[in-house]
């Protein structure tokens, strides 16, 4: 085994009560989750409540204010940056576009964690790179400066990036921001895929709670920093966590064609 092969049973991700938050905003406290290997995770809940903390903490953008978070079950804090690129990778909500950057050069950005100590890129390199973009179906777009692309294609080119660093774990912070329903459905079905066909453990934030429902197999919804429900969709997905989570009245009803859960939100309750 190498050191950078989690032990069978150990879980991607676990936090024991830790703390959220950004210096003296506390976003969390007593945060416990785990995360099992091989799982579909969707985040939701109302804006501000935390997910997007949730996710940069897992990913060690930003330190828990109290408390430890184990990956593959090693304190996070104590891995080197480079490995904790080669195990994750992440798709930030938000990000600054680095000027003039081709989708080629910013792609293969997504390959540093790997490449070897001279810093050239190999032929594996050249193929993890040759997929992200074709499975985010980028091969028009790779010599136009990131700058030039459209909402939708610059959210394809972050993702292809992700896509590139080929991790077993992949967190998404609302990855169809900017797409339009034909290419929300073509990503989302491509996380499924990798989960499905290659055992990838996807977290991802979503707005949209069918997809949601639809496109995980675990949905935790989080209100005001805390974990207010956590289970399967159909758990999950009722008329009055979007009552109380969400503040509206809705109907819930199953979808006869994927068996999801589906919402249909009426008005808020205010
Ligand atoms: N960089 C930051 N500094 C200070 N507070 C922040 C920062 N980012 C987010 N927050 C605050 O943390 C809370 C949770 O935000 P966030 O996790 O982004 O919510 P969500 O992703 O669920 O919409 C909000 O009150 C937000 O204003
Ligand atoms: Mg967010």
């Amino acid at each position: 085994m190498t050191r950078d092969e989690p032990m069978v049973g150990v879980p991607a991700f676990l936090t024991e009560a830790i703390s959220t938050g950004y210096g003296r905003h506390v976003v969390s406290q007593h945060l416990s989750l785990g995360v099992e290997r091989g799982s579909r995770t969707a985040l939701v809940g109302p804006n501000g409540s935390g997910k997007s903390t949730t996710l940069k903490t897992l990913a060690r953008l930003i330190a828990p204010l109290a408390g430890t978070v184990y990956l593959n079950g090693r304190d996070i804090n104590r891995l080197p940056t480079r490995e904790v690129a080669r195990q994750m990778a992440i798709l930030p909500q938000t990000h600054e576009v680095p000027a003039e950057l081709t989708v080629l050069e910013l792609v293969e950005q997504g390959r540093f964690p790997h490449v070897g100590t001279l810093g050239m890129l190999r032929r594996q390199d050249d193929e993890a790179i040759e997929e992200a973009l074709r499975m985010t179906r980028l091969g028009d777009f790779v010599h136009r400066p990131i700058d030039t692309l459209s909402g939708g294609e610059r959210q394809r080119a972050w993702m292809a990036l992700a896509l590139a660093q080929r991790t077993e774990i992949l967190l998404l912070d609302e990855p169809t921001t900017f797409l339009d329903v034909g290419h929300q459905l073509d990503l989302l079905q491509l996380v499924s895929s990798l989960n499905r066909d290659r055992g990838v453990t996807i977290v991802m934030v979503l707005h949209d709670l069918n997809h949601a429902a639809r496109f995980s197999d675990r949905m935790i919804a989080m209100s005001g920093g805390e974990v207010v429900a956590d289970g399967a969709p159909d758990e999950v997905l009722t008329p009055g966590l979007l009552r109380d989570c969400f503040g509206v009245e809705a109907s819930v009803v199953v979808d006869p064609r994927t068996g999801s859960p589906i919402c249909m939100p009426y008005s808020p309750i205010l």
